[in-house]
């Protein structure tokens, strides 16, 4: 119980620093796929919340690893539970909607990389919290998604993890989002949940 309220103490204390940190989806990519996410590299603390704003075409905010740039980070990795938005028609700016990403105690100071199904293999990929001193940098996980040209081994996994395990996974979430039960959260769990409840 002690430790738990002291989460909640530290989470609270964050909460009034919290910032909304606005990434675009779906800028011109026709001449060049890497604009698809505008900021590309985030940096975001505990208590932020990162808000992928869906404004054009038909896009995924989706979270991969780094070996694996195109592929949702729960099928190269089944104990991550990523965030993913499915695929987000905006049109021509006619149906804008959010995917938001809490920045948790789970997940705080992890690096969580991400793609866009219909550009991945053309560069369009992101990141929050990248160490550019380490090898793993935005410019190679971008370099690599161009070299594996969106993997389509794995076509249609986008939607798939989004309607399937990962759902399932955040619909047990639900009931220990706080409290001393979040300690058996694994990583990112929180965020399918948080993405789902606010989309739209
Ligand atoms: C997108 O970029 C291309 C190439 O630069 C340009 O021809 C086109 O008009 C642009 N479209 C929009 C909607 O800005
Ligand atoms: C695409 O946009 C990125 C980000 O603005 C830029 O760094 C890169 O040079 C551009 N690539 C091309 C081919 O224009
Ligand atoms: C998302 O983009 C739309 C269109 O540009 C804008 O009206 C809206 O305020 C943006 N939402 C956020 C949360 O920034
Ligand atoms: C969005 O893109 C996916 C994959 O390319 C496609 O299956 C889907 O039909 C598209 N959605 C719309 C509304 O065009
Ligand atoms: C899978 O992710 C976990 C962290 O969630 C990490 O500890 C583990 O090493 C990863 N496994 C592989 C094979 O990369
Ligand atoms: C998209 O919307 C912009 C601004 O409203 C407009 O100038 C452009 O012609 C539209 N493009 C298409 C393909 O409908
Ligand atoms: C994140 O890293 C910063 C700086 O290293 C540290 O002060 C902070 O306690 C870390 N936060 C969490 C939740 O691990
Ligand atoms: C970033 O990576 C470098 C090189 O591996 C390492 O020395 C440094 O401690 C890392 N920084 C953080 C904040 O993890
Ligand atoms: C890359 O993938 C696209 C879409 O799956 C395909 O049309 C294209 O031929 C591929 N390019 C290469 C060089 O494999």
């Amino acid at each position: 119980m002690r430790a738990a309220s002291i989460a909640v103490a530290a989470l609270t204390a964050a909460v009034a620093s919290a910032r909304d940190i606005v990434v675009t989806v779906g800028g011109n990519t026709t001449s060049n796929a890497s604009l698809v996410f505008q900021p590309q590299r985030i940096t975001a603390y505990l208590g932020d919340t990162v808000i992928f704003n869906f404004t054009q075409g038909n896009h995924t905010a989706t979270q991969a690893v780094f070996s694996e740039p195109c592929i949702p980070a729960h099928d190269a990795n089944i104990t991550i539970n990523g965030f993913n938005s499915d695929f987000r028609n905006a049109g021509n700016g006619t149906a804008v909607t959010i995917l938001s990403v809490p920045i948790l105690p789970e997940n705080a100071n992890t690096t969580m990389w991400f793609y866009d199904y219909n550009t991945c293999g053309q560069g369009g990929v992101g990141v929050i919290n990248s160490n550019e001193s380490s090898y793993e940098t935005l410019e190679g996980f971008e370099r690599n998604a161009i070299r594996l040209n969106g993997t389509g081994a794995h076509s249609s996994s986008a939607s798939r993890t989004a309607t399937g395990s990962a759902a399932s996974h955040s619909a047990t979430q639900s009931s220990s989002s706080s409290g001393a039960e979040r300690q058996v959260v694994a990583g990112v769990l929180p965020l399918v949940l948080a993405g789902l409840a606010l989309a739209l």
